[in-house]
């Protein structure tokens, strides 16, 4: 998610540092394949002067993915992480809480907000491909901060798709069990991986 998210961030001509893998030049080549002012970071780095962070790892790597990443307070960060559990066949937090809830409070400094979660990985290069089309799909996304909020805005029309606010933080805890569904579909399913969706509303 984040190598395919930072790639078109870059390509939507944002400035963008790579970070947090366990080989350096993996990040290194995902920069220079990214182009634009895409360019590599220690987690530090890559958060002390950004605008937003994107945080795109495991559930069970969060301590070490934050501690590495420092202080947060006033950031702006974008969680599209789910709260699986080691082999990724549940989520081990839900309906009285969700992943992104527990992230704000580990950060309470921090502006959280649950965007790009909700899609398979295999999607993201096809939707930014086919962004001048009139009917995007849809993408929802929630946070409690107006800041994080519109900044969220931004990346999700930046990346092709039609932001649809869901509410305050606390309504991740029906986003993340609505991507299991999702997931069910893209890697169950019989169309494959590459499935974005649409909300419509109609009247009379
Ligand atoms: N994949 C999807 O379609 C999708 C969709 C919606 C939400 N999500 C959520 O998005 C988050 C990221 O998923 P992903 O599929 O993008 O995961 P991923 O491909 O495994 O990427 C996670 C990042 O963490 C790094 N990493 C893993 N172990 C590490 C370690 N020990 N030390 C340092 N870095 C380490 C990986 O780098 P290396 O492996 O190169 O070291 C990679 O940069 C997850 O929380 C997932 O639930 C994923």
């Amino acid at each position: 998610m984040g190598a395919k998210l930072g790639t078109i961030f870059a390509r939507a001509g944002h400035e963008v540092v790579f970070s947090y893998a366990r080989s350096e030049a993996k990040l290194k080549r995902l920069a220079r394949a990214a182009g634009g002012k895409a360019r590599v970071g220690t987690p530090r780095e890559a958060a002390q002067n950004a605008d937003a962070v994107l945080l795109a790892v495991h559930w069970l790597r969060f301590d070490d993915m934050l501690a590495q990443a420092g202080d947060l307070s006033g950031k702006v960060v974008i969680t599209c992480s789910l709260p699986m559990n080691a082999d990724d066949t549940g989520l081990v937090v839900a309906h009285t809480s969700s992943g992104a809830e527990e992230l704000a409070k580990r950060i309470p400094g921090a502006r959280v907000v649950s965007a790009f979660g909700t899609i398979p990985s295999e999607v993201l290069f096809g939707v930014y491909a086919a962004r001048r089309r009139a009917r995007r799909p849809s993408l929802v996304y929630c946070g409690d901060d107006r800041k994080a909020r519109s900044v969220a805005v931004k990346l999700i029309r930046d990346a092709g798709f039609d932001p649809v606010d869901a509410g305050p933080l606390r309504i991740a805890r029906y986003l993340e069990p609505f991507t299991m569904l999702i997931a069910q579909l893209a890697y169950e399913g019989k169309g494959g991986p590459q499935l974005a969706y649409r909300f419509e509303r109609y009247r009379k």
